[in-house]
């Protein structure tokens, strides 16, 4: 066994691997039985049966147990102060959720030091790896004013370049009643401030939160200074920002809880991912997403875990997997594409979500025979080791 990245290593034996490569395998997961998998300086060398592998400096013997490429968590809020275990609870006593929660994470994570805000985010991070998730996409928007939104950007860019800024997440309490004036000061001076930082902007468009107008002048604003637009949209009811992604061109519309026809059939028209968040429906006791119908229809779709202190205290894209076959009605094999695959769409990124050669050596492997327990086994801690860039880091 090697951690080395700059060394080889073959993983053989593998009982089931998912390529996520239709060339090299069946069906659209590109399955390959009894395979193997070649690393090299960190970058995936070959793919294919396990008799014809070529040799390594080192090896690692899966024992017939499933490999997979790692996830790609292309939603996560990983960069706030305290917690919100209280709300979570009158919740589930019968409470609604209201984007209103998000105040209370912005009020934490303003008195938090950078201490305490690195520490948590990467606590997060390392959480997250150990769940399988090898690319974590990280957003801003529990600061809320230039500085706050800079800090946390900054300590988001330690941890990943997939970096968000969520310039709108909600008015902060000091605009309230003014939220027009505080997207002017979004477009005017914070994402200045902030786009170096930053490769995606996002808003959240929806009631409670910013209409149509002011997330479109946030979202070009950021579009002006080189970022590329995602949204949050259409979670908690029917609204504009699912249309508002496929106008901007945005590269993907998360949550999609509420949908009409016209949405279905703008996403179907467009390259914008439907990234869906499971996790925040299951904890908010929110409607889910209709996934057959996105999918039907041939729209990309994605699953992501939205850790956060609100509506997903999870990092866990295995349990979204599970809930997306259970109540989402997504097969296993669609469920583990979007965890994957569909994540790297989302982040449009073609080296990451697929092992062929010349892609990222990320992969997990599972204490299992195939990708299918994931859903098969809710709950079951099945992820034995997880490689980054060929290097073992999580076993
Ligand atoms: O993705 N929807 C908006 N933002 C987060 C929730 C944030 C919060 O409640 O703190 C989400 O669900
Ligand atoms: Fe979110």
């Amino acid at each position: 066994m090697t951690t080395d990245a700059a060394r080889s290593t073959v993983l053989t034996n593998i009982g089931m691997l998912v390529t996520n490569d239709p060339g090299a395998g069946a069906g659209p997961l590109g399955l390959i039985r009894d395979a193997a998998v070649v690393f090299d300086g960190g970058t995936v060398a070959w793919v294919g049966p396990s008799g014809t592998a070529p040799s390594a400096d080192a090896g690692h013997d899966l024992g017939g147990r499933a490999v997979l490429p790692g996830f790609v968590e292309s939603h996560a809020h990983l960069v706030f102060g305290g917690e919100r275990a209280e709300e979570f609870a009158a919740r589930m006593a019968g409470h609604p959720y209201a984007a209103g929660g998000i105040r209370t994470t912005i009020e934490a994570t303003r008195s938090a030091t950078d201490e305490e805000l690195h520490a948590n985010s990467r606590r997060l991070l390392a959480e997250a790896l150990r769940s399988g998730s090898t690319t974590v996409e990280c957003k801003t928007g529990y600061g809320q004013t230039v500085g706050h939104e800079l800090r946390c950007t900054r300590i988001a860019a330690s941890l990943t370049g997939e970096v968000t800024l969520l310039a709108a997440h909600v008015p902060p309490p000091e605009y309230d009643g003014r939220t027009d004036d505080y997207v002017t000061m979004v477009c005017a001076e914070m994402i200045d401030a902030c786009a170096s930082e930053a490769k995606w902007i996002d808003v959240f468009c929806e009631r409670g939160a910013f209409d149509r107008d002011q997330a479109h002048a946030v979202l070009t604003a950021g579009m002006a200074r080189g970022l590329i637009p995602r949204v949050h949209g259409n979670q908690l009811g029917q609204g504009p920002g699912v249309q508002l992604a496929v106008d901007l061109g945005a590269a993907s519309v998360d949550h999609v809880c509420y949908t009409t026809q016209s949405d279905l059939d703008a996403l179907a028209g467009s390259s914008t991912v439907a990234t869906l968040l499971p996790a925040a429906d299951f904890s908010t006791r929110n409607k889910y997403p209709d996934a057959r119908a996105l999918i039907d229809a041939g729209v990309t779709v994605a699953l992501g875990a939205d850790c956060n202190p609100g509506t997903s205290y999870t990092t866990s894209l295995p349990f979204c997997i599970a809930l997306a076959v259970r109540d989402m009605h997504m097969t296993p094999d669609e469920a583990v594409w979007a965890a994957t695959a569909g994540g790297a769409r989302a982040l449009r990124r073609d080296d990451v979500g697929v092992l062929r050669p010349g892609a990222r050596a990320d992969a997990l492997a599972l204490d299992a025979p195939s990708h299918l327990h994931l859903a098969y086994r809710p709950g079951v801690p099945l992820i034995t080791d997880v490689w980054r860039s060929g290097v073992l880091a999580y076993s």
